[in-house]
Formats: structure tokens, sequence, C-alpha cells
């Protein structure tokens, strides 16, 4: 295993290089192969490393496996319940970081945050490693990594794949982060949406675009869908659900339209009903989502791994 990264922190795909990508992806089969084996794996590698889990937005998957995948490797974590903190009180976001930091004197800073570039801006400011949990509609750099190493390991090999992303694509952290990563690692990435949630422009050349799931599955290995991200949508850009769901919701009939036996994926939380139908979300041949919940952990073990055992 290449043991060379070259970062101190971890904000987003865009400025890992081919040899970091390659790093984290290796380390990271490592842990998934180590889990599959023994459900009780763990190591001391980072014994005595504390790590804090900050985060600004509702999170259930991503801080728990974070949480736990600091605890597998022998760290500490701490989870700041910000929902109830001084930020209410108008403490500003630095403040907070250097207050917590003060109290748990961490290696590594894990942050949500609903603004553009937070995780960047907070790096600036601590000697801990900062990783970006999801920062706006910018990067989600560790969904795209739990995303690349399940594709990997139940689809094949991602220079050969063609991987739709539908839906809300303009909002998604998680488009973004994938978008990059998976051209990089040479997929071909069709984003399917509606005009109104179509990017004006991709963080990378060679998307390949088409605007119904009727002409832009027919070709694709995996089917991953979004949410539709309300919270950070004008009012006005789609119609009730019932409406979304009949036209770019991802029924059987509509997988149909993609490669025989082609993969469907979702980052969670899911609304079934509105941009997938429940018995795709859950056919267990076709479904990966628990599995990328699944990898997620290894994925997080890979990132702590690379970032604070050096
Ligand atoms: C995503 C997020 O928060 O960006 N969730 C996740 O981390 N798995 C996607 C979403 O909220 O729709």
């Amino acid at each position: 295993m290449t043991s060379s990264f070259s970062q101190d922190h971890l904000t987003g795909i865009d400025h890992l290089s081919d040899g970091d990508i390659q790093s984290l992806l290796d380390c990271a089969h490592i842990y998934a192969d180590a889990i599959e084996k023994d459900k009780r794996y763990a190591s001391d590698k980072l014994a005595g490393k504390r790590v804090l889990n900050l985060f600004y937005e509702d999170s259930t998957r991503t801080r728990a496996s974070f949480d736990v995948a600091a605890q597998r490797l022998g760290a500490q974590a701490f989870n700041i319940d910000i929902a109830t903190s001084s930020v209410n009180k108008g403490e500003s976001l630095i403040d907070t970081v250097k207050t917590m930091e003060a109290i748990t004197l961490p290696d590594a800073i894990v942050v949500r945050h609903k603004e553009y570039g937070a995780p960047g801006y907070i790096a600036q400011h601590t000697g801990a490693a900062v990783i970006n949990a999801g920062d706006s509609w910018r990067e989600h750099p560790t969904q795209a990594l739990l995303d690349a190493l399940t594709m990997q390991r139940c689809v094949g090999e991602l220079s050969k794949l063609t991987v739709a992303v539908c839906g809300d694509v303009a909002h998604s952290r998680v488009a973004g982060s994938n978008m990059i990563l998976l051209r990089r690692l040479g997929a071909t990435v069709r984003v399917i949406a509606p005009a109104t949630l179509m990017p004006q422009k991709f963080p990378v050349d060679g998307i390949e675009t088409a605007d119904s799931l009727e002409s832009g599955l027919p070709g694709c290995d995996v089917v991953m869908m979004l949410r539709l991200q309300k919270e950070r949508m004008q009012a006005g850009l789609i119609g009730s659900d019932d409406d979304y769901f009949r036209v770019y919701g991802l029924s059987y009939e509509k997988l149909a339209l993609a490669k025989p036996g082609a993969f469907v994926m979702h980052p969670g939380p899911m609304n079934r009903g509105v941009e997938i139908a429940p018995d795709v979300a859950d056919d267990p041949q076709r479904s990966l989502i628990l599995k990328q919940v699944f990898y997620g952990v290894p994925a997080r073990m890979a990132v702590f791994d690379r970032l604070l055992a050096r």
C-alpha cells in the first residue's frame, strides 16, 4: 500500500493529487477487508489521538460513521451538539472552534457547515487536521470516497463504468464531490436533472447531461439518486413531490432503461416516493444504499489514517 499523502486537511476532492486519491482508496479497501473479515476489528493505530466532531447541520449517518471510524482506530471522538450550543447566542464560527479546541485538544476536526468553504476557513485557524463532512452545496469528499469504494467493491473498475447522477444536482455537495472523483477515476458521468436543478457549470470537464431519465439512463451501470435539497432551494423550482416522482423518481420501470442489472445508489437520507420508489430502494440485488453506509466507516478510517498516522 502506498502511504504517500500530500495533504494536511481534507477540505475537498478538488485539490487531492492522483496519488492522494489512490492512497486513500487503497487504505479504505484494507480497512473494508478487515471489517468484513471480523466485525469486531479494532486497531490502536490512532491511540491517543483526539477527534472533534463539529456538525452545524443535521446528520445521522455521516456523524455516526466518523465517530465509529475514530473508535475503530483507537482514537477518542468528541461530539459537540451545536444545535444547543452558544452559536445560538451569536458566537462566531472561529470563536466556537477555538473554544472547543481548548476543551478537547483535537488532532482532527470534522466539520459540517452550511457556508461555502467553511472547512477551509477553519483550517486557516487551527493546528488540527480539518476534514470536510459537507459544506453548503460545494463538496462532501468522504461521501464521494465511500461511494467510489462501494462501486469498486460491488460493481467493478470505475474506468469501465457509466454512472448517472440524478435529481437535484444543483444543490448537492454529494454530486459536486462525486463528479470530481468519478471523472478523476476515469468513469463516464452523466448528470440527469430538470433544467431548474441542473448546475449552471460543473466542477470538472467531460460531464454528460440529460434532462430526462428516459434519455439519460440507457447504458448506465450505476444510477445514483439524490434527495431534493429543499433547504437550499428557492421556492418554485419544482412542482409537487408527486409530480417530481412521476418524472424524476426512480421506479422499476425507469430502472429498466439502464443496463440490465444496473445498481442503485443514494447517499441518504432518502425521501421514499419522492426521488426513489421504496421497492427499488429496498431491492437486495440492485440497491447498494446500505452498502454505502457500511463502507462509510472504512472510508473515514482511511481519511483519519492518512491524516493522523504520521
Ligand atoms: C448528504 C448530505 O448531507 O450532503 N447526506 C449524507 O451525508 N449522506 C445528502 C443529503 O443531505 O441529501
